[in-house]
């Protein structure tokens, strides 16, 4: 059998509402999409993955789905999609769509309709247990009219499903075929350790460990039963032509927590999130990148999502390009978001400005996730409108103005993506604050926070060096 195409694939991740707006509302779009997926072809991006494009009431934008089988008229419609995947296809690049089983939007006929898709529990006992949303305040809210309450682990309007019902399992089976039906390659599985609730709703061990994430010390969530779901669409996937992949958000900061999934007849694959809780420190890199080549059997890296704050902010800018060079050298498939290959900053929005449920729902405590999501600048003269406002100077970063410099983060990545190296992976030995590491035919070195490394055959580097490379900088090398 050959080896499937997702293996050593990249994939960018598109973010809808901010990727490239064609008719000028502020928001972007399908066809915005269909437009620039030349730029992405260029760039040698394998796949990409599309945010929800579903209609939604826009609570958490997109991850609030009111429909699974159509396209929000916002973003286009079902003929634009249906384009879209063409013309991807025809560049060689495969599309993978974002799935949200966890939770609808409180709109979805579902929830507007009788509820028994939902965890819901008499309203008579009061409240069912303590455990807390992730967005602050309860997971339950009361619908005095329904008598009942329901539950939600993100915000109040994104219910969550039961799903030891069979008919959600069945439903769901239905939505994958559509789109599979429609040429996807695959889905990307929002929280998809977490769908199924512990049946007993028992409380959960207090206090709740602030500075943890909740799904690390949840034990209502990872239930086993989640993996009967998985092998179901592992076996609904394998039906159809062309190694679709099932890629799953599966957040545990341990991978080994994440290695279940990835069982032969379960997940393909899974977002290997251990690099984006590691500071930039040598010693916590490394480590990461060896527990997870340890513990999972296809291990993805990922930098940057639309959840988090922009590599370029939590590193610098300096460290963000010599970040791009080890991500990019590492074995497996690698997950780029949008932006990150410009090196945008996070945004420091102004309050009125922000969106984030997170923002509202934790009065501010927790700025929330709007400041990695400001669209795109493609060309320098910035648009009238921006669901998000631009800050100045965004035109600078754009890819007109980076596509012409040499010297810009989106030639460091071009370069990249076109040398990226295949071969097995071993470490070398390095001085201390340095990571070295071999794969067929080049050598890339990261010197974290070192001393200056003598280099020798300089083949792509992170900035100018002059023999040695001195801390916050990357090289590939000739070994
Ligand atoms: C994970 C998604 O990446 C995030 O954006 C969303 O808010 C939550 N899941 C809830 O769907």
């Amino acid at each position: 059998m050959a080896r499937e195409w997702w293996r050593d694939a990249v994939f960018y991740e598109i973010y809808v509402r901010s990727f490239a707006d064609s008719d000028g509302d502020g928001v972007g779009d399908l066809p915005g999409i269909t437009a620039r997926l030349p730029y992405l072809h260029d760039l040698a991006v394998d796949a990409i993955w599309l945010t929800p494009f579903y209609p939604s009431p826009g609570v958490d934008h997109g991850y609030d789905v009111s429909d699974y089988v159509d396209v929000d008229p916002m973003f286009g419609t079902l003929d634009e999609f249906d384009a879209l995947v063409a013309t991807a296809h025809g560049l060689c690049m495969r599309v993978i769509v974002d799935i949200v089983p966890n939770h609808t939007s409180d709109r979805h006929p579902w929830f507007t309709g009788d509820r028994s898709r939902y965890v819901t529990v008499p309203a008579a006992n009061g409240v069912p247990n303590n455990w807390p949303s992730n967005w602050g305040g309860s997971a339950w809210t009361l619908d005095e009219e329904r008598g009942h309450y329901y539950l939600h682990l993100f915000a109040p309007q994104q219910p969550d499903l039961d799903w030891h019902r069979s008919a959600v399992r069945s439903d769901f089976e239905d939505i994958l075929r559509f789109w599979l039906d429609r040429g996807v390659d695959g889905f990307r599985i929002d929280v998809a350790h977490g769908l199924v609730k512990d049946a007993t709703l028992a409380d959960e061990p207090e206090p709740f460990p602030a500075v943890r994430l909740s799904s690390d010390w949840r034990r209502a969530i990872d239930q086993p039963e989640v993996h009967d779901v998985y092998r179901d669409w592992h076996r609904l996937a394998a039906a159809y032509p062309g190694d679709r992949v099932l890629v799953g958000e599966v957040v545990f900061s341990d991978p080994r927590r994440v290695a279940p999934y990835l069982r032969p007849d379960e997940l393909h694959l899974a977002f290997n999130f251990s690099l984006v809780f590691q500071p930039w420190d040598a010693q916590a890199i490394g480590g990461s990148i060896d527990a997870s080549l340890a513990a999972l059997p296809v291990v993805t890296w990922v930098l940057e999502n639309h959840d988090v704050e922009r590599i370029a902010t939590r590193f610098g800018p300096r460290e963000a390009r010599a970040a791009a060079l080890l991500l990019l050298a590492l074995p497996g498939p690698v997950f780029l978001y949008q932006g990150q290959e410009l090196g945008l900053p996070e945004v420091d929005l102004p309050d009125a400005a922000r969106q984030d449920p997170i923002f509202n729902r934790t009065h501010g405590e927790r700025v929330g996730r709007d400041g990695c999501r400001v669209p795109l600048p493609w060309v320098r003269e910035l648009p009238a409108r921006s669901w998000l406002p631009q800050p100045p100077g965004w035109g600078e970063l754009s890819v007109e103005s980076q596509s012409t410099d040499e010297t810009s983060m989106l030639s460091l990545y071009r370069q990249a993506l076109a040398l990226r190296p295949r071969g097995s992976f071993r470490w070398r030995d390095a001085p201390g604050g340095v990571l070295a590491f071999d794969r067929d035919g080049l050598t890339c070195v990261v010197n974290v926070s070192g001393d200056d490394v003598p280099v020798g055959e300089v083949v792509l580097a992170s900035e100018e060096i002059h023999a040695t490379l001195p801390a916050g900088a990357a090289a590939w090398v000739r070994p």
